[in-house]
């Protein structure tokens, strides 16, 4: 017997207590910069792969009487951040579903937080598909997906299996329209058998969150509207890349486009420099696999780890590679994923 159900089809029906699992994504063109904070909405479309890798299953639970949300983050009260961010999520929830409850949340999440390893991606899908449906919001994935990106953009795209663009959607009219007008949806690629590598340099957190970055990136680089211009052409690259399987253009926009990114950052005033020398020691083993007839490329995200998109056939090639080109913490062969989900209680 399954104990899982569409998401779409559970968070339709009113519940009360709902446990959801998502994974993280990774993009392979990124987020980085909004257009509007308070909406999450971003100035670029990316576009990402949902792992099978690092689930975080989150519980929520309504608790009438409570005169406050609990919030549960392994096993540990929540504090401080993090649970500013999800009881702040908790009111968007209840303003919509007309409800007044306030709720438990307990999250167990196997990624390694802030590290640029997007836990909060698979918290915040896990928290609005389980919340939605605890809440009784009635959504379809495209509106979970709205719903996730107000927790965290990159969010928005692990609502879904595999490979998703998320649309940065127009900042004009009204505070509503703009909000329907950004989401992500499912990308269709073709005879695609990829592994993405991930060499875990450091799960220390990030010293510079990703949206003081992404501010200041947007505020003070000289090179963020070039990347911004050239991150549309890869978008429309990439799009044609998956659609005829082209596993290696897929790998070359991909590395392109992030260490644009993070060009970007490094361009800032003052400057954001996420990776370490043990990742530039990775990155530098990547271009030797590449000299050596590997088709592995890397991409990096808002920390020093780095991920490497190869054929599925080469990950275990790959994966002795970086693990000997430096003293990683740890590499996970991940593949394409499921999108969040809504589990059967009892199967917990
Ligand atoms: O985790 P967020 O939603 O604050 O954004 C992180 C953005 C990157 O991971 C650096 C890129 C991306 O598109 O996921």
């Amino acid at each position: 017997m399954s104990s899982e159900q569409p998401s779409a089809l559970l968070s339709a029906q009113r519940t009360d207590t709902a446990t959801a699992v998502a994974q993280p994504n990774i993009a392979l063109i990124k987020y980085w910069g909004k257009k509007d904070e308070h909406l999450f909405l971003p100035r670029t479309d990316s576009l990402s792969m949902t792992l099978d890798i690092f689930p975080t299953t989150t519980r929520v639970r309504l608790v009438p009487g409570a005169g406050q949300d609990t919030v549960v983050f392994n096993g540990e009260p929540a504090t401080g951040e993090a649970e500013r961010r999800i009881t702040a999520f908790l009111r968007l929830v209840r303003e919509r579903s007309g409800r007044t409850e306030r709720a438990h949340v307990d999250t167990e999440n196997t990624v390694p937080t802030k590290a640029g390893l997007a836990s909060s991606a698979s918290g915040f899908a896990a928290l609005a598909v389980a919340a939605a449906a605890a809440y009784g919001l009635g959504l379809d994935a495209r509106g979970l997906s709205r719903l996730a990106r107000r927790g965290s953009g990159s969010a928005s795209r692990s609502i879904f299996d595999g490979f998703a663009v998320w649309h940065a959607g127009h900042a004009g009219g009204t505070a509503e329209e703009a909000d329907l007008s950004s989401y992500a949806e499912p990308v269709p690629a073709v005879d695609l058998e990829p592994a993405l590598v991930v060499a875990v340099v450091s799960s220390a957190p990030k010293a510079v969150s990703s949206r003081e970055a992404m501010r200041r990136t947007v505020d003070t680089s000289p090179l963020y509207e070039p990347w911004a211009v050239s991150s549309r052409a890869d978008l429309a690259d990439m799009r044609a890349a998956l659609a005829r399987g082209d596993l290696p253009a897929v790998g070359e926009i991909a590395e392109r486009n992030a260490l644009g990114m993070h060009a970007t950052m490094l361009a800032a005033r003052p400057a954001v420099r996420y990776l370490s020398p043990a990742s530039l020691a990775v990155l530098d083993s990547v271009l030797q696999l590449r000299r050596d007839g590997v088709p592995a490329y890397a991409t990096m995200d808002a920390g020093p780890n780095v991920k490497v998109l190869c054929p599925r056939s080469d990950a275990e090639r790959v994966s002795a590679a970086l693990r000997a080109a430096a003293p990683v913490e740890a590499v996970h062969i991940a593949g394409p994923g499921r999108g969040a989900r809504l589990v059967a209680e009892e199967c917990r």
